[in-house]
C-alpha cells in the first residue's frame, strides 16, 4: 500500500507500531535469554537512532543556508513519521525484553544532545545530505534484513511483522532518495565516488563514534566494513557512477 499523497510519487506505508505491538508481554517472548541479554546494546542502539530523527529534522530545519527544495521537505517529513514509528516500536521492545519502563525509556532518550559539528562536512547542501541519507538507510535495510533470525527467534509473531514492516520503510527511504537525486541532482552525480568514499572513511575509522545525529549511526558490530562498502557500490552502481 503506497502513501497517495505524495505529489511526487515517494514510497510510503501505513503501518502502527503501537497497533501492532499492542498485545506484546514479556510473557510472549520465548526467545533464548542468553541470545536476548547479548543484544541489549544493540536493540538500545537502534532505538535510539530511530528517536533521533528528530533531531536530524530539527537540525536541517534550523539551517537556514541550506535552501531546501519542496520535493526534499515532502521527503523528509514522511521519512520523519516513519522513523518516530519505528522508535515507538523498539521502545516497546526494549521495555518487554528488558524490563524498562516505556517511560522512563523516553525520559532517558529525551535527555541526549546531538552534536552535528563533527559531520558538517556531509551535511553541505541537499545534494550531499541526500546522498548521506541514501547511504545510511540502504544500510539501515540490510541490517534490519540481518535481524529477521533474531527477531523470529523471540516467538511472537508480532516480531516477526515489526522487523519485516521496518527494513520495508527503510528501503523505501532508500529508494525515495534515490528518486529526488536523480530527478533533481544529476548533474552532480560525478561527485558521488569522493563523498562516499568519504562517508565509508568516516564510518571506518579508528574512534568513530555516533553523536545522536541519526545519520552515520553505524558504529557497532552490526555494521561490518563489508556491508557499508556493499552500500557504496550499490548508490554507484544505481546511480550509473560506478
Ligand atoms: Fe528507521
Ligand atoms: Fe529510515
Amino acid at each position: 500500500m503506497s502513501y497517495s499523497k505524495s505529489s511526487i510519487g515517494l514510497k510510503s506505508y501505513e503501518w502502527s507500531s503501537v497497533d501492532l505491538l499492542k498485545d506484546l508481554t514479556s510473557e510472549s517472548i520465548t526467545g533464548s535469554q542468553e541470545v536476548i541479554k547479548s543484544r541489549q546494546e544493540h536493540f538500545w542502539h537502534d532505538m535510539s537512532s530511530e528517536f533521533d530523527s528528530k533531531h536530524f529534522l530539527i537540525y536541517l530545519i534550523n539551517r537556514s543556508d541550506l535552501k531546501l527544495s519542496d520535493d526534499f521537505l515532502e521527503f523528509v517529513c514522511l521519512w520523519h513519521l516513519d522513523e518516530q514509528n519505528h522508535y515507538r516500536g523498539l521502545r516497546k521492545i526494549n521495555s518487554v525484553l528488558y524490563g524498562f519502563l516505556e517511560d522512563d525509556i523516553d525520559r532517558a532518550i529525551k535527555s541526549r544532545q546531538p552534536e552535528f559539528d563533527s559531520i558538517s562536512s556531509f551535511m553541505a547542501d541537499e545534494f550531499t545530505i541526500l546522498v548521506s541519507i541514501a547511504f545510511d538507510e540502504i544500510t539501515s535495510t540490510r541490517a534490519y534484513k540481518q535481524d529477521f533470525k533474531l527477531f523470529d527467534s523471540l516467538g511472537p509473531d508480532c516480531l516477526s511483522e515489526w522487523i519485516r514492516n521496518a527494513a520495508k520503510d527503510e528501503a523505501a527511504h532508500y529508494g525515495n532518495a534515490i528518486k529526488l537525486l536523480k530527478k533533481n541532482h544529476s548533474s552532480r552525480f560525478n561527485e558521488l565516488p569522493v563523498i562516499l568514499d568519504k562517508i565509508v572513511s568516516l564510518e571506518t575509522s579508528d574512534g568513530f563514534g555516533y553523536n545522536n545525529t541519526f545519520i552515520f549511526d553505524h558504529d557497532t558490530d552490526d555494521f561490518s566494513n563489508e556491508l557499508l562498502i556493499d552500500s557504496k557500490n550499490t548508490i554507484l552502481e544505481v546511480l550509473g557512477r560506478e
